[in-house]
């Protein structure tokens, strides 16, 4: 059996940031607080909180004399407004590109605009960006719900349509093509991160050239999650937290399995499973078919 691993695999830009400066805060003896889990890693977030970080739900839970570190998904702009209120110290690790579509947000309510998003209402992100208009709002999941959408048509004040940083590409190709037929003059901002659409194009590839991908990441991270649905359309997909949760019946059958991993996923994560399922395949393997390996 081959291994193949995505060369995209793990921390992209804003969330190896984000961990770093949060390492570096709490090992210069910074009593810190990130404003919900650092990073959809749980095995992440528990090695913080065993150096000092706090995971507070919201500013309220902050413990006094605590500083603030906002996590690159970023915050609305209210949550800026009661940090400055409080007089509590910020560390600001909003991802640059999460804090661009904060700008164009802020930029659709100052001319009046509506402001669509593309994106998941419920995650963090897209509340954040939504935190930065004070105007018209709507946020869509997919093109039915677009259509569904009774918004102004042309000849009012404008719409501005941005996207989730972690928006599936062929998604956003199918909305904003409807958008450009009804309503011509929306500008179209394409907030899709680089990292996410390269690790979703190489999970693409991938799911073609194997039986079987495994994508490594927290069970709540949107980005895993989109890359087990990207992997789907071509090979069985299965996700994984940790090594543990590798089922040797998985692989049964399986001639090539690829392996992928969220954004949010550090690399000794990913070693570990890729070792551990080395171990697997080796177990598995008869006698003659390890023979066959080596001579191969
Ligand atoms: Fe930023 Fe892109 Fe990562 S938006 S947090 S670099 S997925």
């Amino acid at each position: 059996m081959k291994i193949l691993k995505a060369k995209t695999a793990g921390f992209c830009f804003g969330v190896d940031r984000a961990v770093k400066l949060t390492y570096q805060l709490a090992e210069e003896g910074h009593k810190v607080a990130t404003l919900g889990p650092l990073i959809h890693n749980p095995q992440c977030v528990a090695d913080l909180e065993s150096k000092g970080v706090v995971t507070a739900a919201g500013l309220e839970d902050v413990p006094d004399g605590y500083e603030v570190v906002i996590r690159s998904h970023g915050v609305g702009a209210d949550v800026y407004s009661a940090i400055a209120e409080k007089g509590l110290v910020l560390h600001d690790a909003t991802c640059p590109f999460v804090a661009k579509i904060h700008r164009i947000a802020k930029r659709a309510s100052d001319e009046g605009k509506t402001l669509l998003v593309a994106g998941d209402k419920t995650h963090p992100e897209v509340q954040g960006i939504v935190g930065h208009t004070k105007g018209e709002v709507f946020v869509f999941a997919d093109l039915d719900e677009l259509k569904a959408w009774q918004g102004p048509k042309n000849g009012q004040n404008g719409i501005i349509v941005v996207a989730q940083t972690t928006f599936q590409v062929t998604k956003w190709l199918e909305c904003t093509n409807f958008i450009k037929k009804d309503y011509t003059n929306a500008e179209i901002f394409d907030t899709i991160c680089n990292a996410t659409w390269t690790r979703q194009q190489e999970a693409e590839d991938l799911s073609r050239k194997c039986d079987l991908m495994v994508v490594i990441g927290g069970h709540h991270s949107s980005n895993t999650q989109k890359l087990v649905k990207v992997a789907e359309k071509h090979t069985k997909a299965v996700t994984v937290e940790t090594a543990k949760e590798l089922r040797p019946e998985w692989f049964e059958g399986v001639d090539t399995v690829a392996v992928t991993a969220g954004a949010s996923t550090p690399s000794s994560i990913i070693e570990e499973v890729l070792n551990s399922m080395s171990e697997e395949i080796r177990e598995e393997m008869s006698f003659a078919e390890m023979f066959a390996e080596s001579e191969a």
